[in-house]
């Protein structure tokens, strides 16, 4: 109850936000031709409000469950999380990802300088839910979204103790990094490029 809670005051924190940085845009709309789209962005929070919505409900499922959990339930909690990433990144054009220091799955190491400054923040100032910032990405322009992960009980089933994680993680993630973790931890976090161009056909779409 704690956590749907608190999920509904990030909600409307980060949407606090995008507002905020769309009535910015707004502001400077007039002055350069290629700006983040003010829907576009509220759609990319949304996106990542359901994607994490996503895993907790999965998670929370199985910590519910008086059945002992098959090796088929027990993948089905993180594996569809970053399925759906890549299908948001193929559908909207940006790159959705989840990066994590302490990663089990190597495609989600940090892997540029932006990606281990907004690890930083995020561990830097617990209360920080989401932020966004201007990049350069792979020579391309954009906004980028950020959006923190923490660790909730229902995780520690797959992120608590070495010892203590499914047989499936053991076998299949051999340089695992993603356990001992605490209730409150950070776990990582979503992030979400938004190309330049992408936004400025929407814009004309739209306009
Ligand atoms: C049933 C086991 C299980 C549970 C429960 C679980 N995870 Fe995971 N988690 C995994 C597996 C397996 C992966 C690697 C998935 C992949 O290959 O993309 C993973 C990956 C992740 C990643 C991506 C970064 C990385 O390390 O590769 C994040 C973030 C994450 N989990 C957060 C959570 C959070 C937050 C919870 C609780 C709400 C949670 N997990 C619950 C098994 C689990």
């Amino acid at each position: 109850m704690q956590t749907l809670y608190r999920r509904i005051l990030n909600f409307i924190l980060v949407m606090g936000v995008t507002l905020l940085s769309v009535g910015w845009n707004q502001a400077i709309a007039s002055a350069a031709p290629i700006i983040p789209n003010a829907n576009e962005l509220a759609h990319a929070v949304q996106e990542i409000e359901s994607l994490d919505a996503m895993r907790t409900g999965l998670a929370s499922s199985l910590e519910g469950s008086t059945e002992v959990p098959t090796k088929q339930t027990m993948k089905e909690v993180c594996r569809p999380v970053g399925m759906r990433a890549i299908q948001l990144s193929q559908e909207n054009g940006w790159q959705v990802k989840q990066i994590a220091k302490k990663y089990r799955n190597p495609d989600h190491a940090p892997n540029n300088l932006h990606d281990i400054i907004g690890l930083a923040k995020f561990n830097q100032e617990p209360e920080l839910i989401g932020f966004w910032d201007r990049e350069t990405l792979d020579k391309q322009m954009g906004t980028r979204y950020y959006r923190r992960i923490e660790v909730e009980a229902s995780c520690l089933a797959c992120h608590g103790l070495k010892d203590s994680r499914p047989q499936f993680i053991k076998d299949g993630y051999p340089q695992d990094l993603a356990y001992d973790f605490n209730v409150g931890d950070l776990r990582g976090m979503y992030a979400v490029f938004i190309p330049d161009n992408i936004q400025k056909a929407i814009q004309d779409a739209t306009n």
